[in-house]
């Protein structure tokens, strides 16, 4: 596996590959990588010859009282986990090799919209930090494909729509949510939990689960349904942001709508987890 830390030498080493007629597959990431992310390196592994991705801890997608200083940095281990896992090439940028102007370059790329609700609304900014950095990271490696997890379900539907609506000619691809044992969604800030609080995450993914059931088995009173679920949450120790039912688009789910989605984010302690669970009714 190649490391480059420039974009100079990421365009040199994948202009050596496409040369040779390969296919590319990107997978950009914050580093501290788990199981999650590997999957979607093995995912890109399965569809293309050449598989590009990146480690950088993009602080524009952060706000000012969030973990950006705190963000796990594990460049070596995460190095060699995606040696393992095949990669080709590997994009470890420095915060000015991206911003060369600091954080605050005149370009930014705002998704309208979607970007108002669920983690935009409780994060102001957040969606134009990503859709920012994932714009320079695509046209850094122009790669045929590129892979999301569905575990940040509103960012890969920002992500789609940026694409689709801005012209990248490459092809989106979501990746199921591989989770823990228990349930819980895996996450580079599970690390942050303590030992009480990492016994009480699993809650988080009961309590999606329960709620599709209920809705699967003809609860149609999601306002009711959410309400009380939020209620349950909260007197369990977490602090919850948000729990909705939406259509899979994000826009209001309706009682006819089949493709639906459950989103939550919530606070256990300082650390805030975010899941979803997606089902079609029939
Ligand atoms: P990060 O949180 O490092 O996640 C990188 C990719 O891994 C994202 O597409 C995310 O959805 C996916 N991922 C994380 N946990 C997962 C899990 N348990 N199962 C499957 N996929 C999982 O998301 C970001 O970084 C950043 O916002 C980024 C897109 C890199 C822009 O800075």
């Amino acid at each position: 596996m190649k490391i480059e830390t420039t974009i100079q030498g990421v365009r040199a080493a994948l202009r050596q590959a496409r040369k040779s007629g390969k296919s590319v597959a990107f997978v950009p990431t914050m580093g501290n990588l788990h199981d999650g992310h590997v999957e979607l390196v093995s995912e890109a592994r399965r569809r293309a010859d050449f598989v590009v991705v990146s480690i950088f801890v993009n602080p524009t997608q952060f706000g000012v009282n969030e973990d950006f200083d705190a963000y796990p940095r594990t460049l070596d281990a995460d190095a060699s986990r995606l040696a393992e896992a095949r990669c080709d090439l590997l994009f470890a940028p420095t915060a000015s090799e991206m911003y060369p102007d600091g954080r605050t370059q005149s370009t930014t790329v705002q998704v309208g919209g979607i970007t108002d609700v669920l983690c935009g609304a409780s994060r102001p900014g957040h969606f134009t930090g990503v859709a920012t950095v994932v714009s320079k990271l695509l046209n850094i490696v122009q790669p045929d494909m590129a892979l999301f997890g569905e575990k940040d379900f509103q960012q890969l539907a920002v992500i789609r729509r940026l694409v689709s609506e801005l012209c990248f000619p490459i092809s989106i691809i979501g990746v199921a949510t591989i989770r823990a044992e228990d349930g819980l969604a895996l996450s580079s800030r599970n690390g942050f939990l303590d030992e009480g609080e990492r016994a009480q995450a699993p809650l988080l993914y009961q309590t999606l689960t329960n709620l599709r059931d209920a809705i699967v088995n003809g609860e149609r009173d999601y306002a009711m349904l959410t309400a009380a679920a939020k209620a349950h949450l909260a007197k369990c120790g977490f602090q919850p942001d948000y729990l909705e039912v939406r259509a899979q688009d994000l826009e209001s789910a309706e009682a006819d709508t089949r493709d639906l989605v459950i989103l939550v984010a919530a606070r256990l302690g300082s650390t805030r987890l975010i899941d979803n669970i997606h089902f079609s009714l029939s």
